[in-house]
């Protein structure tokens, strides 16, 4: 199997990804004697084999999906031996590193071998990788997976301490990536490793002095376009929001003394209650008729724009006349001055720094 070439069907001994969820998925080589337990139940490897890719596949408590593996379900599913670098860093990475088939791009460290599958993806074919860990273990295991995954030609995996003995290459990287303790000890060696045209680096620091003594490197070696990046993935969730108006007193007819109780009978257009803000699809709790000063005084909206969408809730709530409006009478009472709409929310919780990306270009001398 191969991680850039998709097949239709499943054989012995492919990496597969099982999709159970967004936030839980496993990866597993298909072997036919093994079973694997999940929250559905188990999956018999044998009864994966000659099924599609990307099918829904029955377990013994549920289902779940099989998935063709890419570079991106791999960094979100692999086995951890490091810190490894995620998608939102990678792509940024591949981006400015301007990397294309063909191209030939040098790596230290190997490290789970996230970011290398990524490398791998994108210079197929015509590329090359070398990628360099002093750790043992790891570059044996990434290598393995570099065959398991079809990249075994297109890689060089070496264990070698960089620091000390520099990468071993003369003129042959278009691009160089450093996930390293220490990168501005690594310049010197990296420089040699260029091709005589120059290239492009990139080294990746958790802090903020790492960044700056790299920096200071780069200069001191003359590399130019010195630039340094945080990414930081911001995400929106859609969700419906009540937002209550404020009473200023009796001053509209809707409220006057006499007509109060009637009025809250009214429902109030543009709006509805959803107290449980939820999020979800409250189209079945607006009642949207009759007219209101709320609505009067309020300038177009993203409610308005909603229009086609609400509109045949608002014909069927005017067809089944006061039922529904009857029904609503309780949450208007709650809250006769609410306006609902629809927005994008940031999660209270988000994403937050993995490092610094320091970007810089080595033109010819
Ligand atoms: C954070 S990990 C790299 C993770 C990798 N970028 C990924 O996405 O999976 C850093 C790796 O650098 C290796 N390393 C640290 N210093 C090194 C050196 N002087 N020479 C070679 N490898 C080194 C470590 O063994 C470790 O595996």
């Amino acid at each position: 199997m191969s991680f850039d070439h998709y097949k239709k069907t499943i054989e012995e001994g492919d990496t597969v990804i099982l999709f159970l969820g967004f936030d839980n998925m496993i990866q597993f080589i298909v072997d036919k004697s093994r079973t694997h337990q999940t929250k559905y139940g188990a999956v018999k490897h044998k009864d994966l084999i000659g099924v599609r890719y990307g099918s829904k596949i029955q377990c013994s408590k549920g289902y779940a999906h099989v998935l063709h593996p890419t570079s991106e379900l791999w960094t979100q599913n692999l086995p951890h031996r490091t810190q490894i670098l995620y998608s939102t860093d990678i792509s940024f990475i591949t981006f400015l590193l301007d990397l294309k088939p063909g191209a030939v791009v040098v790596e230290a460290g190997t490290g789970s071998g996230s970011l290398s599958h990524a490398l791998l993806r994108i210079i197929t074919p015509g590329g090359h990788l070398h990628t360099f860990d002093f750790h043992e273990q790891r570059v044996q295991k990434a290598d393995q997976e570099f065959k398991e995954h079809g990249f075994g030609d297109s890689v060089t995996v070496s264990q070698r301490d960089v620091l000390t003995d520099g990468f071993g290459l003369d003129g042959i990287a278009d691009a160089i990536f450093l996930d390293l303790p220490a990168p501005w000890d690594v310049v010197q060696h990296a420089k040699k490793a260029f091709k005589r045209l120059g290239g492009r680096l990139c080294s990746f620091s958790p802090c903020i002095e790492q960044v700056q003594r790299v920096s200071d490197t780069l200069h001191k070696q003359h590399f130019s376009e010195i630039q340094t990046y945080e990414c930081l993935t911001r995400s929106f969730d859609v969700r419906t929001i009540n937002m209550p108006m404020p009473d200023l007193g009796c001053s509209t007819d809707s409220y006057s003394s006499s007509s109060h109780s009637d009025s809250i009978h009214k429902p109030v257009i543009g709006q509805t209650v959803d107290d449980d803000d939820d999020g979800g699809d409250d189209t079945k709790k607006k009642p949207n008729t009759g007219k209101s000063p709320l609505r009067k005084d309020t300038s177009h909206s993203e409610a308005d724009d909603d229009d086609d969408e609400d509109e045949p809730t608002t014909k069927q709530a005017r067809n089944e006349g006061n039922k529904e409006v009857m029904m609503k009478k309780t949450s208007l009472h709650k809250s006769p001055s609410s306006y609902v709409f629809k927005s994008g929310i940031t999660p209270n919780l988000m994403t937050g720094h993995t490092g610094y990306l320091t970007f810089a270009t080595l033109f010819p001398e």
